[in-house]
């Protein structure tokens, strides 16, 4: 039963409300003296609605909303936290160049900034479409939480309260764009120069994402969007029963950007089909040199001419002016649309003539010298050898990679997940942008993961290497779920296991070859240090001595190594290794043979000069230290000093 109540109208509410429904087009969202957001009216375009001249106030062309500028703050601002690895829900730890990331993607962008920078060849999200159910997130950048508290019941493995965006939000949009906003600025900086992003998007935001986009990215390295069908038929909805989204991509530098090629298209055989024909060149398709859609009084005053038949006689297409026949003879200007023309120019005929097929037919358009219906018809030849060189473009209607293929899909693997997109949907942008077979290919909405399942499947496919970087919040199953049931409790969990069964299935289906079918799993979690190291502002210098150690006691060297990476723009995917040196523990990243060691760290106390010298000869890149591991400041000017003796360009830094 409704509540009475028990207080006067909101009579603004009510006028705006009357005004919104004769002109829709005024609405804004603001805020209210208590800091809350309301829905609001925007008085220029209410004045420029009843005036017939144009209202003061200088027009700029720009897209915004509530919440932007704190969107924009939100990319910049930097955060205490780091990645850490987890082997034990990993596959192949130590040989896998393959990396799944637990944990808000904000946070996970975040850290992968250095370590990745201009780095990944492509990008593929599927964010959520703000449908009014899939959209959650952590409450970081609205203003007003305890209205809100009420709607919501979801939380991430961490108990955060995750709010659900439904469309009673008053800034529904606004939220959203919020969302999106700081996470392609900062996926931004993580492509390589000839990168691209695909992003999956509904009718829900592909306009505000596209405004984003073009902000973000740069309007002209907008590459286009696909309407892609999602559904053979479909009887739900209001007025329209949707069965269509979108991809949306842009390049990174659009002049830099490889050109796209649709492989598949040529590989399919009713493609093939049509170069029936064969010479000594290639095989070939054949087109009319003739086709009657050509406006003769458009650009084409060289196009009329006799052509001479194998045996002997003339064709042209029809008209009422002809040439005089004499061998190759010169063009007629057409006079009139009655007087149509050939594909090629008289030049173009001249130099390729030897190439022209003939064909003898019943329902030739042509006409002999006597303009009587000719026996023949003429073409020209496509061969296939060209085609595959020069490749053909991706069409901008997809009508193939239903929905419905990535639930059979996920059925087959008992994986439960309901909106993942079917995986050679992701093989074909894959292919048709040209991700070279070595590169990394990163996700960072990537649900059951099935970015990952289709770059394995075309690296056992084509031989490639490409690797993957999945990034999943850790939401937290509903316990009424299937997944939930099956002994899920978050969609990371999902994600990781949908790869250990489709990499197990590739390598069995391919014994021979050698697929990374691997994958290394970090979690997004506070730093390593204490929160006293850092602010030594706010802690006097002496006091410091008080802590025995500036870092976490539940952390590990392999966080501490972890952290390291991160922080210093190495690659969390290289190899490494631990050596027992002189009964200290060394971790050794990236030990080629005939090359350094990217990184060397020795988070041990009391670290004997005599392990020192022995990390030095291996001349890594950078060496990293605990400060606790130094009893005094002479001990650790001793270590900067054999450092400097052995191998100078070694850059020496302590945690
Ligand atoms: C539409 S689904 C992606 C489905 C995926 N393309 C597939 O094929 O399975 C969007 C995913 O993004 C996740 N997500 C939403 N907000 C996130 C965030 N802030 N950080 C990381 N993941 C997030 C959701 O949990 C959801 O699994």
């Amino acid at each position: 039963m409704e509540r009475l109540a028990m207080e006067t109208e909101n009579i603004t509410d009510k006028n705006i409300q009357k005004i919104l429904e004769l002109f829709p087009n005024v609405a804004t969202e603001g805020v209210n003296d208590n800091g809350e957001i309301v829905r609001a009216i925007d008085f220029n375009k209410l004045k420029q609605e009843l005036s017939e001249d144009i209202v003061d106030g200088q027009e700029t062309y720009d897209f915004t909303w509530v919440g932007k500028r704190e969107a924009m703050i939100e990319a910049n601002r930097p955060i205490r936290k780091t990645l850490r690895p987890d082997r034990e829900s990993s596959v192949n730890w130590d040989t896998t160049e393959n990396i799944y990331i637990e944990g808000d993607n904000l946070d996970a962008l975040k850290l992968l900034q250095e370590s990745y920078m201009g780095k990944i060849k492509m990008i593929y999200i599927d964010p959520p479409y703000n449908t009014g159910k899939d959209f959650v997130y952590r409450d970081n950048f609205t203003q007003d939480k305890e209205s809100y508290e009420e709607e919501l019941g979801i939380k991430d493995e961490n108990n955060n309260k995750l709010f659900q965006n439904t469309e009673a939000n008053g800034r529904f949009h606004s939220d959203w764009c919020s969302m999106i906003y700081p996470r392609l600025k900062l996926a931004r900086n993580l492509l390589s120069d000839d990168g691209v992003i695909f992003i999956s998007i509904d009718d829900n935001e592909v306009d505000n994402l596209r405004k984003i986009c073009d902000e973000v990215l740069g309007d002209y390295n907008f590459i286009g969007t696909v309407a892609r069908k999602t559904k053979l038929t479909s009887n739900k909805g209001t007025f329209l029963a949707p069965s269509h989204e979108y991809v949306m991509i842009y390049a990174k530098s659009i002049l830099i950007a490889k050109s796209f090629n649709d492989t598949e298209a040529q590989e399919n055989s009713d493609y093939l089909k049509l170069f029936k024909y064969e010479d000594e060149y290639s095989k070939y398709n054949i087109v009319g040199l003739y086709q009657p859609s050509l406006d003769p009084l458009r650009g084409c005053s060289n196009q009329r001419y006799y052509i001479q038949c194998p045996d002997g006689s003339f064709v042209i297409p029809q008209g009422t002016v002809f040439p005089t026949i004499v061998s190759d003879a010169s063009f007629v200007v057409p006079k009139s649309t009655q007087d149509k023309v050939w594909r090629w120019s008289y030049e173009r005929y001249l130099q390729q003539k030897n190439n022209l097929v003939f064909i003898e037919t019943k329902t030739s358009p042509l006409v002999d010298e006597n303009n009587r219906q000719s026996k023949w018809n003429v073409y020209t030849k496509i061969y296939l050898k060209d085609r595959l060189e020069t490749g053909m473009l991706p069409v901008s209607f997809m009508d193939k990679y239903p929905n419905s293929e990535a639930s059979k899909d996920l059925i087959k693997m008992e994986i439960p997940f309901s909106f993942s997109k079917p995986k050679n949907l992701i093989k074909y942008l894959i292919k048709i942008a040209q991700i070279p077979t070595q590169s990394i290919i990163l996700d960072f909405f990537s649900g059951s993961a099935t970015t990952a399942h289709a770059c394995m499947q075309l690296n056992a496919e084509d031989g490639g290497n490409r690797k993957f970087i999945m990034v999943q919040l850790p939401e937290v199953c509903d316990e009424k779920s299937e997944a939930y049931k099956a002994g899920y409790k978050n969609i990371c969990q999902i994600g990781e296991e949908r790869i250990r069964r489709a990499g197990k299935k590739i390598q069995e289906e391919n014994p021979d070859k050698k697929i990374d079918i691997g994958f290394r799993v970090f979690k997004v979690d506070d730093t390593n240090m204490k929160d006293v190291y850092y602010t030594p502002n706010e802690t006097a210098q002496k006091q410091l001595g008080m802590f025995e150690s500036n870092i976490k006691d539940d952390r590990t060297d392999e966080d501490l190594l972890y952290g390291c990476l991160l922080d210093w723009g190495v690659e969390l995917s290289l190899p490494h290794k631990v050596e027992v040196i002189d009964g200290k523990r060394v971790h050794i990243v990236n030990d080629q043979e005939g090359f350094e060691p990217d990184l060397v760290a020795c988070f041990e106390d009391s670290i004997p000069e005599s392990v020192i010298r022995k990390i030095a000869e291996k001349k890594p890149t950078r060496v990293v230290f605990r400060d606790s591991s130094f009893v005094s400041d002479d001990n650790k000017i001793n270590v900067e000093e054999i450092f400097k003796l052995i191998t100078p360009d070694t850059k020496v830094k302590v945690i």
